[in-house]
C-alpha cells in the first residue's frame, strides 16, 4: 500500500556496497514470527561473511518458524529470546545488545511487533532492546497484504518512522497466503543496502569484543571434519652450550588457539610444539620439536598427510654456528657467531610445489632435489595442502607482503608485535591477512581464539575451492607427468628434506 518515503528522515537511504560497511561492527539481527523468518538466515550469513559480529534476537513465535541453532551456528553467539535472559557473566542480555549494537535490523518484522514497538511494549526481547538502544534501527516488515494495509499497521509504521527508524519494504509479490499484494519481505540485498545507509559513516560504537554479547566457543561449525591440520606453535630454542640457548618470547598461545579451533571444527590435528608456556590441548598428535631443525623435520615429515599447514611458531632466524657440548665458563666473555636457520615455511611450500605442481628453477637447483628434474606430479586423489604462515613484524608490515610472494603460501597472517594488545603472550591479536592477488585485509583487535576461527573460515573456503578444482582436474597440471605416485615414491621428495628426529605422542 504505502511505499517508503525516501525523502523524509527515518526512511530508506541510498543503497551502498554493504560489505564495505559492516566489518568490525556489531549488528543485532532481530527476527519475528513471519513465514519469511527463514530469509533472515541469509541476512545473518551475509553479515558474518562481511566481517560483522552478529547477535540474533528472536521472538518466541519466530523460533517456531526457524531454529535458533541455525543462527547460533552462523553467528557463534547464543540467540537471545527473552528480555529476562542473563549472559553467562550475569549481565542483562538485551541491555548489553542495546548498548553495544552499531545497528539493529528487525527482519522480518510482523504486524504484532510493529504494534508493540509503536507503543513501547517491552514484553519481547526485540522491543526491549530497541527501547534501550541509541543505535539506528532498520525495520523490514513482512505480512499479509491486508494486514499491511490496515490503518493500525499504517499508523504503527508511521510511529516507527517518527522514531527515526528506517523502514525498508515490504515489496509487492506472492504472499504466503497464496494471494499477491504488498507485504513481501524486501530482497536481502535491499535490506543490507538500507542497513549500510543507516550506519553511514558512524564510528563503531563499542569496539572490541569484551563489552559485546560474548561468542560461545562451544558453538562451531564442523566444516573441517575429515581434514588433517598440521599446526606449529611456540618459539624455538637454539642451543649455545649444554644449558643455554637463544630463544624468543613466544608462548605458543596463537598456535594453540589454531589447534584448538581446528579440533572444535572436527579436524584431526597434529601439533608441532616448540618452547611453549601455555597448556597444550588434548586430542591432538603432539610432536615436540624445540629447535628450528627439529621443527623443520617434523613439519616435512607430517606434511604429506596434511590438508592444511598453519605455521604459527616463532622459529628463530639465527642460531649459534657452533654448539658447545659443555657449559661454557663465564670468565673471558663470549662472542657468538650466528648462522641463519632453515626457512621451514619456504621449504614446505617448495616441497608442495615439487609434489603437486611444476617446480621453479630455484627448486631444481635445490640440493634436496639430488639433481632430479622437477616434474609435475599428481599425488592421486588428494589436492595440495593449504599453506598458512604467520609473520611477526615490528613497525611496517611491508616485509610481510614480500614474504607472501617469496614463500609461495596461500595466506600470510601478519601482525605488528610491538602494538599494544598484539603479539607474544597477549590474549588478543590484531592481524592483517595477506593472500595472493588480493588487497591486504586488516582485522580488528580480536581474542586469539577468534583470530584462529576467522582464519579457519578462510582455510575452509580455500579447501572447498581446491577440492572442487581438483575434482574437475583444473589444477592437476595437464600435459606433464601426472601418474599417481606409488607409496615409496610419494614420500621420496619429502624424505630428502627430513633431517633430525622429534618426539611424537598422542594426547587424548
Ligand atoms: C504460517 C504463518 C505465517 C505467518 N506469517 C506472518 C507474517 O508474515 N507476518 C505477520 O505479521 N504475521 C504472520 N503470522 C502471524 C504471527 O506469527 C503472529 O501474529 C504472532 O503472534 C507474531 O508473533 P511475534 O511478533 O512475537 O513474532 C503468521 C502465522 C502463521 C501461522
Amino acid at each position: 500500500m504505502t511505499s517508503p518515503d525516501r525523502s523524509a528522515a527515518g526512511t530508506e537511504r541510498a543503497e551502498r556496497p554493504a560489505e564495505l560497511r559492516f566489518e568490525g561492527r556489531l549488528i543485532v539481527l532481530a527476527v519475528t514470527g513471519s513465514i519469511a523468518a527463514y530469509k533472515a538466515v541469509e541476512l545473518a550469513r551475509a553479515l558474518t561473511l562481511s566481517g560483522a559480529d552478529v547477535q540474533v534476537l528472536m521472538t518466541h513465535t519466530a523460533t517456531s518458524f526457524v531454529g535458533p541453532l541455525t543462527f547460533e551456528t552462523l553467528t557463534r553467539r547464543r540467540v537471545m529470546r527473552d528480555p529476562l535472559e542473563l549472559l553467562p557473566d550475569s549481565r542483562i542480555g538485551h541491555i548489553v545488545a542495546a548498548d553495544t549494537a552499531d545497528a539493529i535490523l528487525v527482519a522480518p518484522a510482523t504486524a504484532r511487533w510493529l504494534a508493540a514497538m509503536a507503543h513501547g511494549l517491552a514484553d519481547d526481547v526485540i522491543t526491549a532492546t530497541c527501547l534501550a538502544s541509541a543505535a539506528p534501527v532498520v525495520v523490514a516488515p513482512a505480512m499479509d497484504g491486508e494486514m499491511h494495509a490496515h490503518p493500525a499497521t499504517v499508523a504503527n509504521l508511521a510511529a516507527l518512522r517518527a522514531f527515526g527508524y528506517t523502514i525498508v519494504g515490504p515489496d509487492t509479490g506472492a504472499l504466503a497466503s497464496g494471494a499477491t499484494g504488498e507485504g513481501r519481505l524486501a530482497e536481502p540485498s535491499r535490506i543490507l543496502g538500507a542497513l549500510a545507509g543507516a550506519l553511514a559513516d558512524r564510528p563503531v560504537r563499542v569496539p572490541g569484543a569484551s563489552a559485546r554479547p560474548p561468542l560461545d566457543p562451544t558453538i562451531r561449525p564442523t566444516d573441517l571434519a575429515g581434514y588433517r591440520v598440521l599446526v606449529t606453535a611456540g618459539g624455538t630454542a637454539e642451543p649455545i652450550d649444554a644449558v643455554r640457548f637463544i630463544g624468543n618470547r613466544s608462548t605458543g598461545k596463537m598456535g594453540v588457539a589454531v589447534a584448538e579451533a581446528a579440533i572444535a571444527r572436527g579436524a584431526e590435528v597434529t601439533l608441532v610444539a616448540g618452547m611453549t608456556s601455555v597448556p597444550l590441548p588434548q586430542g591432538v598428535t603432539l610432536v615436540r620439536a624445540e629447535t628450528a631443525d627439529r621443527m623443520r623435520a617434523a613439519v616435512l615429515q607430517a606434511l604429506p598427510a596434511a590438508d592444511v599447514l598453519v605455521m604459527a611458531a616463532a622459529v628463530a632466524d639465527f642460531r649459534p654456528a657452533e654448539i658447545h657440548d659443555r657449559k661454557l665458563a663465564r670468565d673471558g666473555g663470549l662472542t657468538l657467531e650466528l648462522e641463519p636457520t632453515p626457512d621451514i615455511l619456504a621449504d614446505a611450500a617448495r616441497a608442495v610445489r615439487r609434489r603437486w605442481q611444476q617446480g621453479t628453477a630455484d627448486d631444481a637447483a635445490d640440493p634436496a632435489s639430488n639433481g632430479e628434474p622437477v616434474r609435475v606430479r599428481d599425488a592421486g586423489a588428494a589436492p595440495p595442502p593449504v599453506l598458512v604462515g604467520f609473520a611477526a613484524e615490528t613497525g611496517s608490515l611491508q616485509r610481510a607482503g614480500d614474504k607472501l610472494a617469496r614463500k609461495g603460501v596461500d595466506l600470510l597472517v601478519a601482525n605488528d608485535v610491538s602494538e599494544p594488545g598484539s603479539g607474544f603472550g597477549t590474549e588478543t591479536n590484531r592481524v592483517t591477512v595477506l593472500a595472493p592477488e588480493a588487497a591486504p585485509e586488516p582485522w580488528p583487535l580480536l581474542p586469539k581464539h577468534e583470530v584462529a576461527h576467522r582464519l579457519l573460515d578462510r582455510v575452509g573456503a580455500l579447501l572447498a575451492q581446491r577440492s572442487a578444482r581438483w575434482v574437475t582436474g583444473e589444477s592437476r597440471g595437464e600435459g606433464v607427468d601426472s601418474r599417481p605416485l606409488g607409496p615409496a615414491e610419494a614420500d621420496g621428495n619429502f624424505r630428502a628434506f627430513v633431517g633430525t628426529e622429534s618426539r611424537t605422542e598422542r594426547r587424548r
